[in-house]
């Protein structure tokens, strides 16, 4: 047995598997419908498609005609990760659009819990995404609601920063949370995941690997997200 293989039966045996999310924001968008294909022929779980308004954040990215059009090429998970004010004006658009887990950031809603009541409420998934200077126990009253944290391990807005190493320490603190409370909230760490250092960051206990520019800008992608897969 290869050692990938060893990990991969250790990660069954606790119950453990492994997503990847990748996310479209490093993807070549003038051949979209060529990089959905690719990823729909590979090992990758979800689609991660980042929505930036240019206030929330200082970066403007894609909406919902975009996500209306990536929806058309798959039946993956599309995981949409609303990094914008006001998400409560533009959920039922994004169920429209076919989002299947809709991700809030904590710091954007004043009323978090209705924010993930109304997306429950339209039968999508729900996700809380932190920024790395909010605090992971901001998230207790909220942990039974969702489905989903997105811990973000940069700062929010750009693709292709790098990892910030506080964050191990914010992905096994909300992993003990998770697990004292006997939840099956996913841990989604998303933003400088590369091949190096994917593996300290399951072992921290995340559930989903966010990985933008380390597939796409990889020499073949859908090899890396094998490897990522294999971790
Ligand atoms: C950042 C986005 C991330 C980003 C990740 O605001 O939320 O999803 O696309 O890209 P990489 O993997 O390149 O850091
Ligand atoms: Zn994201």
């Amino acid at each position: 047995m290869t050692n990938d293989q060893m990990t991969q039966n250790q990660n069954k045996q606790k119950n453990r598997y492994m997503i990847i999310a990748t996310s479209l924001l490093a993807a070549n968008f003038l051949k979209l419908s060529d990089e959905c294909q690719m990823l729909n022929e590979s090992e990758a779980d979800w689609f991660h498609l980042d929505v930036m308004d240019g206030r929330f954040v200082p970066n403007i990215s894609f909406g919902i005609p975009i996500i209306e059009q990536i929806r058309k090429t798959t039946s993956k998970i599309c995981d949409v990760h609303l990094m914008i004010v006001k998400p409560e004006n533009l959920t039922e658009a994004f169920k429209k659009a076919g989002a299947d887990i809709l991700t809030v950031h904590l710091e954007a809603c004043k009323h978090l819990h209705r924010n993930i009541r109304q997306i429950k409420s339209l039968g999508m998934q729900a996700g809380v995404a932190i920024n790395p200077h909010s605090p992971v126990k901001l998230l207790k009253d909220v942990l039974a609601d969702i489905d989903v944290v997105c811990l973000m391990s940069v700062n929010p807005g750009f693709g292709g920063q790098s990892f910030i190493p506080h964050s191990i320490k914010k992905i096994k603190q909300l992993r003990k949370m998770i697990d004292d409370a006997g939840l099956k909230v996913k841990i989604e760490v998303d933003g400088g995941v590369t091949l190096d250092n994917a593996k300290q960051i399951v072992d921290a206990g995340a559930d989903v690997l966010v990985a933008g520019n380390a597939v796409f800008k990889s020499a073949d992608p859908k090899q890396t997200i094998h490897q990522l897969k294999s971790l």
